[in-house]
């Protein structure tokens, strides 16, 4: 369970999470109608000795088909490329990965030469990245840096003095984030995001649970996961769902606007079906489902 100011290492807590979503976007790309090109992804795994997930990794027919997260990395990971492709298009030149975790996008995506993207997350995490990186001698495509700090505390300064430009445009994304704050940070997240943005900058992201939904989806997937991919350390164990402003309608209210896209509809513009879920799962878990769509938005 998590408290104020907590931290983690890749194998641990919240961050392991980071290294699950890694193991499943390794396996994405391995299949053969792969959505996403992903070559870092077990570089991490390989790397961190967790041997629940390099099991996984060896042997992804291993997965309890009924669980549906893994099959939802090849969409996700996808949006958010897609998303930052069009930002560049549109001239956008610097982005900001908020709890980048593991993603390689800086290394994975062709992005314009003049083109800043800032990492953000626990030292841990990042240092841990950093050394597999180093080892694999792997160079990333745009001008990288990391921004060590907790999203909880006051990240613009850190983000700031690492060179970030709040009167240029920025593509800011919160992927894999939102459920792990508490409602408070998520909402000063929120607030320090907008002024921190010029006009014409977007953030894409992806909701969580909301209102209760969470105590009936442990115990639901308590009761049908209990070979889920995180092993004893299930994401929703580590999940918040206090109260928050919903961040589509408080954007919307600042001049943002908002763009969202059903999880069925994404797996469908991408030519998958969305995993069915076991009939007599519970309607809690079938909501959470529901709740499970992405959005991007873009300041006029
Ligand atoms: C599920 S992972 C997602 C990682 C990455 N965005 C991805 O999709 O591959 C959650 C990430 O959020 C980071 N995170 C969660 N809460 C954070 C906080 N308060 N401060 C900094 N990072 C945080 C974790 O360290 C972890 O890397």
């Amino acid at each position: 369970m998590r408290s104020e100011g907590d931290t983690w290492d890749i194998v641990s807590s919240v961050g392991r999470t980071a290294l699950g979503v890694a193991t499943f976007r390794a396996i994405e790309a391995e299949r053969p109608d792969a959505l996403i090109d992903d070559r870092f992804a077990p570089w991490f795994v390989e790397a961190s000795g967790d041997q629940k997930f390099l099991g996984m990794l060896a042997d992804p027919g291993s997965i309890d088909q009924r669980n549906f997260f893994p099959r939802t990395m090849g969409p996700r990971t996808r949006f958010f490329d897609e998303y930052f492709e069009s930002a560049t298009r549109a001239g956008i030149r610097q982005a900001v990965i908020l709890a980048a975790g593991l993603d390689a996008r800086a290394y994975r995506l062709d992005w314009p030469e003049d083109t800043t993207v800032f990492e953000v997350d626990q030292s841990k995490v990042l240092e841990f990245k950093e050394a597999v990186l180093d080892e694999h001698s792997a160079r990333a495509k745009a001008d990288r840096r990391t921004v060590v700090v907790d999203l909880r505390e006051d990240w613009p300064a850190a983000l700031v003095a690492a060179g970030f430009d709040a009167t240029a445009p920025t593509a800011w994304s919160a992927e894999g984030l939102l459920p792990y704050l508490p409602g408070a940070a998520q909402d000063a997240l929120f607030e320090r995001l907008d002024a921190l943005s010029a006009p014409g900058s977007r953030i894409a992201s992806h909701g969580g649970p909301g209102g209760g939904d969470l105590q009936r989806l442990r115990a639901a997937a308590r009761q049908y996961f209990d070979r889920g991919p995180f092993g004893d350390d299930p994401p929703f164990d580590l999940w918040y769902d206090d109260e928050r402003a919903d961040p589509v309608q408080w954007l919307t209210e600042r001049g943002w606007t908002v763009q969202r896209f059903a999880m069925d509809d994404l797996f469908e513009s991408y030519g998958r079906a969305l995993p069915e879920l076991p009939p007599d799962l519970p309607a809690a878990f079938a909501g959470m489902r529901n709740r499970m769509s992405f959005w991007t938005a873009i300041k006029s």
